[in-house]
Formats: structure tokens, C-alpha cells, sequence
């Protein structure tokens, strides 16, 4: 096993590389993170009656989340058990049982087998069936909405994994009555980059807006203030541990220009009453860009939620959605749905600026040459500070603060060989 301490210098920071193309190092990750932390499945109004399924992976293994038809939600290795058949190809439904389509064994929405043929003729009864159900997820739960699982039965609750970035997961997920849900279908596209550059992007990187997205801001928005710089080093990042990170704007920041149209602006000024009863005056106010939770989650303020699949060291596969509040009037429902096309989605304006970004980074980081030249990631260290109203450590919001603490748990959970090993102690 490597030692990622080999490769992260947390003192001066300074990232290898290799993190971002090495298979060695890559393996290691399916093994130490994908195989062991909490991963998001989807969300729960995408599966809202019994019988209702949605395909999802865990880093590269296909899976089924099934609502049962007694109401639970579970979660299933997406693979026959016989000769590893996909036992269900469609991305979305409503079924009763899955029946494989190689030689038809059959699993009831539960992950039981119920049928196989041949039973008597060729198995002479003697398989023993209760054994040989799909392979279930060991953990899943949920959290205002959005549901999780993890492979590893020793891992903390999810609540506990989350921590206090439900602090700020709530200005998303619990801002009216009725929560969210997923509008619209998945998009799915694939992108020949590392999995890492875009969750280090969406959970601290605001260093890069008023260069990589300038033309978008200015093609998108006619009253750009002149010192569109300093309008973006307002309000904070932070981490509240276990990796997790968000970009907030604070004071609220009405001059930026992903607001989104008249229709979703005036949505939020009539939800802010309410909102502020729900959430309190600092949160009601607060705005957040973006945000990532550990590993691989992202969510943008457009609104969209999305995960950044890994498909090998230099390839990931991006599954997007268009998330909003269920309370919502359909017409501002719509606004925002167009909102998350133009600008984060596999057409959107800005998603088209960042993936270059992210593909020419790991491309050009794996020549011979190249990978002997560490990467920098000191942009505003001894800058952190706490908060009375703000969990986490807070850090400037032009600064890659957030970054350091998500690379801090990358090598806790890449040494560590249990979840008791690692602490949950948050790596400067
Ligand atoms: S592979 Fe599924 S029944 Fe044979
Ligand atoms: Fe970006």
C-alpha cells in the first residue's frame, strides 16, 4: 500500500502529481474512499411510490436503489449473481422484481432471489437460494431528502460522516416546507479528467471565477460592476470537517450574476420570511456558490446537484441533476431549470469553461517530466480563523483553504486501513 503522506506535504502543501493520473494511486482510492465512505444514491422523491428503482454507482460499481414494496429504501450491487449480469439496464422505473437477462434468475425489489429457472430439473433443489440475493449496500440512509450508502458496515452514521456541513446542506435541502426534489431527467456525460480537480473545484475554488469564466459572466450579465475581483473575494469558505466544503457569499451578494433570471430572484425574495423562521437570520442571508461533500457530491447554486463518477485515474462520468424546492410555483420550477442548462449542465456556458480546465490539467500533469514538479496549494494558508455563527473552519473566500482540508482527509483515509483508525480530526 502507498503512503500518501509520500505524496501530500501537508506542512508547506504541496500536492504530487501523481494524484492525479497514477493507477496505484487510484486503486487505492476505489479501495480506501469509494469502498468505505458515504456516497450519494440519489434523492428520495426520485423514488417516491413502492417499486420504484433508479440506477447509481459507487465509484465503479453499478447499483440498484429500490424502494421495497413495504416502503424501505435499499440499495443494491446492480449484478447477477450466477454470471455477473446487469440485472437492470433501464435508469429509472417501477418493478416488482428484476429478472436477469441471461438465464432468468430472478430478484424480488427487496434483493432476495425468488426465482430460478430450472430450480427442480437442473439445480435438483440443492442451491441454496436464500444465499444468493443480490449483494446488498451495507449502509443506507438518508439525510433531508438525499440518500446515501456506503459499502463498509463499519462506518459512522451518515449523520455523523455529514457533521456540520448539514449546517449548510439545510440552506439547500430544508428552506420551505415540503424540502426538494429532482426535476427533470439525469444528464450523463463524460470527461477525460481526474475525479478530484472538480470536487476541489466546487467546494473552494473561487480563485478561478474571474479568469476562467470572465466572458461567460460578462456575455451573461449587463450590469458586471467594474471590480468584478473584489466583489468575489466577499464572504468566506469553509470546511466543516471530514473533508466536506462550501463557498459562501455573505453579506447576500446581489450583484452576482448567476442569480439566475428575474423569476428565481423574486422566488427567493417571497420564500425569505420564511425562510429566515426556518434557518435564522445568518443562514436566511447567507449565499452559497458551491459545495462538495466527501468524496464526490456536488452541489451549485444554478440549482444542481451532481456526482463526479470515477471511470480510471483520468476519466470521470458526470450524473447531473436539476434540484429544487417541491413548494415551489411550476413556472419558477421552469426558471430554474433553464437557469441550471445555461449555465451548469453538459451545455451550460460555465460547465463548458471548467471542464477544459480540468482535462488539460490532468493531461498535461503526466508527462515524464511533468510529474517530477509538485503542485501548490498555499494560496491563503494561515489565514483560517473560527466563527460564533458559522460552523467549521472558516477561511478567506479567495483561498484554497478548503482544498487543504479535503486533501487533509484524502491522506487520512488513504493510510488509514478502518474508519477506527481515522480520526475525525480535521487536517490543517
Ligand atoms: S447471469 Fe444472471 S441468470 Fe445467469
Ligand atoms: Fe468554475
Amino acid at each position: 500500500m502507498l503512503d500518501p503522506r509520500d505524496l501530500v506535504d501537508t506542512d508547506n502543501w504541496l500536492i504530487s502529481r501523481k494524484l492525479f493520473f497514477d493507477r496505484e494511486v487510484y486503486e487505492q482510492e476505489l479501495e480506501n474512499i469509494f469502498a468505505r465512505c458515504w456516497l450519494y444514491l440519489g434523492h428520495e422523491s426520485q423514488i417516491a411510490n413502492p417499486g420504484d428503482f433508479i440506477s447509481a454507482y459507487m465509484g465503479e460499481d453499478p447499483v440498484l436503489v429500490v424502494r421495497d414494496s413495504r416502503g424501505k429504501v435499499g440499495a443494491f450491487l446492480n449484478t447477477c449473481r450466477h454470471r455477473g449480469m446487469r440485472v437492470c439496464r433501464a435508469d429509472a422505473g417501477n418493478a416488482a422484481a428484476f429478472t436477469c437477462t441471461y438465464h432468468g434468475w430472478t430478484y424480488g425489489n427487496d434483493g432476495k432471489l425468488v426465482g430460478v429457472p430450472g430450480y427442480k430439473e437442473y439445480y435438483y433443489e440443492e442451491l441454496d437460494m436464500e444465499q444468493w440475493g443480490l449483494v446488498p449496500v451495507a449502509q443506507v440512509e438518508s439525510y433531508k431528502g438525499l440518500i446515501f450508502g456506503t459499502f463498509d458496515a463499519s462506518a459512522p452514521p451518515l449523520r455523523e460522516y455529514l457533521g456540520d456541513i448539514t449546517f449548510y446542506l439545510d440552506k439547500i435541502l430544508d428552506r420551505c416546507e415540503g424540502g426538494t426534489e429532482i426535476i427533470g431527467g439525469v444528464h450523463k456525460w463524460t470527461m477525460p479528467c481526474n475525479w478530484k480537480f472538480p470536487s476541489e473545484n466546487f467546494l473552494g475554488d473561487s480563485y478561478h471565477f474571474t479568469v476562467t469564466h470572465i466572458s461567460a459572466m460578462k456575455a451573461q450579465s449587463s450590469n458586471m460592476p467594474s471590480n468584478i475581483a473584489a466583489v468575489r473575494g466577499q464572504g468566506f469558505s469553509t470546511s466543516p470537517g471530514n473533508g466536506h466544503g462550501i463557498m459562501i457569499d455573505w453579506p447576500n451578494d446581489a450583484s452576482r450574476p448567476i442569480l439566475g433570471p428575474p423569476l428565481m430572484q423574486q422566488y427567493n425574495a417571497d420564500i425569505a420570511e420564511e425562510m429566515e423562521q426556518r434557518l435564522g437570520p445568518e443562514r436566511a442571508n447567507m449565499r452559497y456558490s458551491a459545495g462538495n461533500v466527501f468524496p464526490n457530491v456536488s452541489f451549485h447554486v444554478s440549482p444542481s446537484i451532481r456526482i463526479w463518477h470515477p471511470r480510471g485515474p483520468d476519466k470521470i462520468e458526470i450524473w447531473s441533476w436539476c434540484i429544487v424546492d417541491k413548494a415551489a410555483p411550476p413556472e419558477v420550477k421552469e426558471a430554474m431549470r433553464i437557469n441550471y442548462l445555461r449555465t451548469f449542465s453538459a451545455a451550460g456556458t460555465f460547465e463548458q469553461d471548467d471542464g477544459e480546465n480540468w482535462s488539460q490539467c490532468t493531461e498535461s500533469s503526466r508527462g515524464i517530466i511533468a510529474q517530477r514538479y509538485n503542485l501548490n496549494y498555499s494560496l491563503g494558508q494561515h489565514q483560517e480563523r473560527t466563527s460564533e455563527e458559522f460552523p467549521g473552519q472558516i477561511g478567506p473566500r479567495v483561498s484554497e483553504h478548503n482544498q487543504r482540508y479535503f486533501y487533509g482527509r484524502w491522506v487520512d483515509l488513504m493510510a488509514g486501513t478502518s474508519w477506527a483508525e481515522i480520526t475525525n480530526t480535521i487536517t490543517k
